[in-house]
């Protein structure tokens, strides 16, 4: 990485700094810190509750709970579609849907509206009402939006489970998550390819004794042979009496409006809990003012509704902001490499928020490619999910016109919305993730949670409440407690960074045993858990090494069961498994077999000296190890 000191300045357009929302950053940060809950209640004041809050912000210190909003009454649905249909705006596009095999279909916040409301009566005739759990386990279609949307509006529970998910990662999110019911479809596509959903659903959910219904989203016009305990959509629709929309159902500030699972330094995933209210308040202030949303705007997201980017920046951000969302179901090189420049071009996008991984695999393909089409539209630029590298960030900048704000945005599932950044209007770094969002209070610290200096590397950390804070970690609270108690008092990201003289926050990666292969958040012991299921394994590490195209590619090195010695399994044999327990993006790309891994004494893994070995660096101290 280039020295951030070094690293050179783009001042964005002046009439761009004049039309801004946040002309002057600096002034709006300091106030904002100096007040955050002034701050924050003129953002509320722009949303819609039944009740107002009494009082924005209820700290605790103690026990590291933020309530929000305190004794509001709202609903994050009805701020999301009622409220735009109330002010005029039901012929609007809200989603415009392309499907891996070319399908297009456009979503005015009307019909989303109505079909959102549809689906809340089915659910609510399958007997789910507040705090009641649903799991959303779909492909990326309008229906994934709607099912998480009808959710929201009845003050039910949904965790959405990624489609790429194996049945056996799926089934342990059933077991932690005890969902009344399941929303699943016949089948997804990728790169043209069928994905049966339902099937691993059905492997899935044997033994979920909480499950009264899956529902199945039909894709294919197949009719669909369904097992007992299985509803059709089409059917469930025709069945059901919609007496009028189903009204929202106001919750408060401590309701919960979804779990989404992700991975930390245990073996079991996490799942993260968010409140309707607060984060309703951090996702829509931040899609606000971050991609300085506007009527005008087509504004495409590259993630999949199934990870957080989605939830905050393709569903809720965006469309309480009343904006027009391109959900793009596939991936960036099929059925050829232009596949986003040429939506850009014909849906004339004006905001796309990509990932660094996406950036050079279209680096990778060509200047041909985006110079094949006309992308006069864009006006903003947005990149999540792992440190955009300052050639990434140069090339991306180049083909759009030279021209174009960039956002290098850092958060976390847990923060729920986006915690560091640059704002149109400010200076532009590559490299840099910018400078922390208005009222939020980011840093980069030494262990004991002193600021490091300028230049030097430390932990990034967020000292004060934010309104999208996750509220907990569902059914296991001292894991929620120990963000905040490992550098005591403040919240601890797992990241690593420096910020140069001006504040500007450059990110390193992950200090602990997370790892990030193409923006996908994996556990190095998930990946061990899963690899010493198979019967010819006896110890498995997992490490993340760097990669020019993933950010970092996953390697493990196995110990095989004496008995597998003589018949070791083959290489594709360990990758398959581990899609079977895990899914495809937890597949590990190296494998080397080992006669032992390095131990501390207590037997612990040391993982960071096989990625020494591995890197050709300094083992460091080896004090602890044992022999
Ligand atoms: C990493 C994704 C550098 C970081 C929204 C963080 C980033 C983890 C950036 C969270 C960025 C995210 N620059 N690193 N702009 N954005 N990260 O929960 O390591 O899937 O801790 O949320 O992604 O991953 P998660």
């Amino acid at each position: 990485m280039s020295s951030p000191e070094k690293s050179a300045f783009f001042i964005p357009d002046p009439a761009i700094i004049r039309k801004s929302r946040v002309p002057d950053y600096d002034r709006l940060y300091a106030a904002s810190v100096a007040d955050p809950s002034a701050f924050w209640e003129n953002l509320s004041k722009e949303l819609l509750f039944h009740t107002p809050p009494k009082k924005i912000l209820d700290w605790s210190p103690r026990s590291f709970e933020g309530r929000w909003l305190v004794g509001a009454m709202g609903n994050i649905c009805e701020n999301a579609l009622d409220r735009h249909v109330h002010d005029g705006f039901a012929n609007k596009a809200a989603l415009i849907w392309v499907g891996d095999r070319g399908e297009e279909d456009i979503y005015t916040y009307g019909r989303l509206l109505d079909q959102t409301s549809r689906f809340a009566h089915i659910l609510k005739e399958l007997g789910v009402g507040k705090g009641d759990r649903v799991t959303i386990y779909l492909p990326p279609t309008p229906f994934q939006v709607i099912a998480m949307l009808a959710c929201a509006r009845l003050g039910a529970v949904h965790s959405v489970v990624f489609s790429g998910f194996s049945a056996m990662a799926l089934k342990s999110r059933l077991e932690d998550f005890e969902p009344k019911v399941l929303v699943t479809a016949d089948c997804g596509f990728r790169r043209g390819k069928r994905i049966p959903l339902l099937e691993t659903a059905r492997a899935a959910r044997r033994g979920i004794a909480s499950l009264t219904c899956t529902v199945v989203v039909p894709r294919e016009a197949s009719p669909l042979l369904l097992e007992p305990g299985e509803r059709s959509l089409p059917d469930l629709m025709s069945e059901v009496r919609f007496s009028g929309p189903l009204t929202p159902v106001p919750v408060s500030c401590d309701d919960p409006l979804f779990v989404l699972y992700t991975s930390g330094t245990t073996g079991k995933p996490k799942g993260v809990v968010h409140v309707q209210l607060g984060y309703m308040l951090g996702t829509y202030a931040t899609a606000r003012y971050i991609f300085d949303l506007q009527d005008s705007d087509v504004y495409f997201c590259v993630a999949d509704p199934g990870w957080i980017t989605g939830h905050s920046y393709i569903v809720y951000g965006p469309l309480l902001n009343r904006a027009t969302v391109l959900l793009c179901e596939g991936t960036p090189d099929y059925p050829d490499a232009g596949r986003h420049w040429s939506l850009i071009e014909r849906h004339r996008v004006s905001i796309y928020y990509s990932t660094p991984t996406t950036i050079r695999l279209q680096m990778r393909l060509g200047d041909s490619w985006p110079a094949g089409y006309d992308l006069s539209s864009l006006r903003i630029l947005g990149s999540v999910g792992e440190p955009l590298n300052p050639e990434a960030w140069h090339w991306i900048h180049r083909v759009t016109g030279g021209k174009l704000p960039l956002m290098d945005t850092w958060w976390q599932t847990e923060t729920g919305m986006i915690m560091i950044t640059p704002l149109p209007s400010t200076p532009l770094k590559p490299g840099s993730a910018g400078r922390p969002f208005p009222g939020v209070e980011a840093d980069v610290v030494d262990h004991s949670g002193h600021p490091v200096r300028p230049g030097e590397t430390g932990m990034v950390v967020i000292r004060t409440p934010w309104p999208s804070m996750f509220r907990t970690v569902y059914g296991d609270p001292e894991r929620y407690r120990k963000y905040w108690t490992e550098i005591p008092g403040l919240y601890f990201s797992g990241d690593s960074a420096r910020k140069d003289d001006d504040g500007s926050f450059f990110l390193l990666g992950r200090v602990d045993d997370v790892i990030k292969v193409a923006g996908h958040r994996l556990g190095t012991a998930e990946i061990e858990s899963a690899l010493i299921t198979h019967p010819k394994i006896a110890e498995a590490a997992a490490i993340g090494k760097p990669d020019e195209l993933r950010g970092e590619i996953i390697k493990v090195f196995i110990v095989l069961r004496p008995h597998a010695l003589s018949e070791p399994p083959h290489r594709d044999e360990i990758k398959q498994h581990v899609r079977l327990e895990l899914g495809g993006i937890a597949e590990p790309h190296e494998i080397d077999i080992v006669l032992s891994l390095p131990k501390t004494r207590s037997g612990k893994i040391m993982r960071r000296v096989l990625k020494a070995r591995e890197m050709g660096l300094p083992e460091g101290d080896l004090s602890t190890m044992e022999d």
